[in-house]
């Protein structure tokens, strides 16, 4: 089996890059960065804090998380409920952030991501599937662009999604996860050794989509 590691802060446009190139591939895509989100979800509905690793920790034994694809599409099932939408607000970002920088909800993710990659080939977009979930994937790549680039984009999508935010907090936002995300002791955001980097701030979708590929197929050539 095939597996393709890409990593990078939120924003990057890893989550559309990495779908649209697993489709063209064949492989399956997944994007970790959704289950993070999921156990943000149920550790806001449960009226627990997400960075209270404790409170956090005594809600695992009664989640149910469950992943499936319709047509293409990666859905996220909560206790058996469709939440692949309700995990994209703001509000849950921030949860999904606190979540994750606990051993234990790590832990419990490892080894769904690992059987995944196991059973198919698979690109699977987070932050340490290179350095920790995948550290023998056949392709690592960091992908990257401006906080100021990423945030725009984010505000775009929200915008269009009705959501009402302006620009600055959403930089604010990006920036105060880029840093979470960063500093954590599990776990943190860092480019693998052997990863290639691509930065898209200068690149339009369609330009970073064939960057990846490229990368992609000139590794698997090797
Ligand atoms: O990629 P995203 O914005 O959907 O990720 C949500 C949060 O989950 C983000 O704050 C970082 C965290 N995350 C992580 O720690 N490890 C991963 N492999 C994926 C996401």
């Amino acid at each position: 089996m095939i597996s393709i590691a890409i990593d990078g802060p939120s924003g990057a446009g890893k989550s559309t890059i990495s779908r649209t190139v697993a489709g063209k591939l064949g492989y399956l895509y997944v994007d970790t960065g959704a289950l993070y989100r999921t156990i943000g979800l149920y550790v806001l509905r449960n009226g627990s804090d997400p960075k209270n690793e404790q409170q956090v920790e005594a809600l695992l034994p009664k989640l149910r998380i469950n992943m499936g694809y319709q047509d293409g599409v990666q859905q996220m099932f909560l206790q058996g409920e469709n939440v692949t939408d309700q995990i994209r607000t703001p509000e849950v970002s921030m949860a999904a952030s606190g979540v994750s920088a606990h051993s234990c909800v790590r832990t419990y993710l490892l080894d769904l991501q690992r059987r995944l990659a196991r059973e198919n080939n698979v690109i699977m977009d987070g932050r340490d599937i290179g350095t920790v979930v995948l550290p023998d994937a056949d392709v690592k790549i960091f992908l990257t662009a401006s906080s100021a680039v990423r945030a725009k984009r984010r505000f775009d999508e929200l915008i269009a999604k009705g959501q009402d935010i302006t620009y600055e907090k959403v930089l604010e936002d990006v920036e105060k996860r880029d840093y979470a995300d960063s500093h954590r002791a599990i776990s943190p955001l860092k480019q693998a050794e052997d990863a290639v980097v691509a930065d898209t701030s200068r690149m339009d979708f369609e330009e970073s989509v064939a960057l990846i590929q490229k990368i992609i197929a000139d590794h698997l050539k090797k």
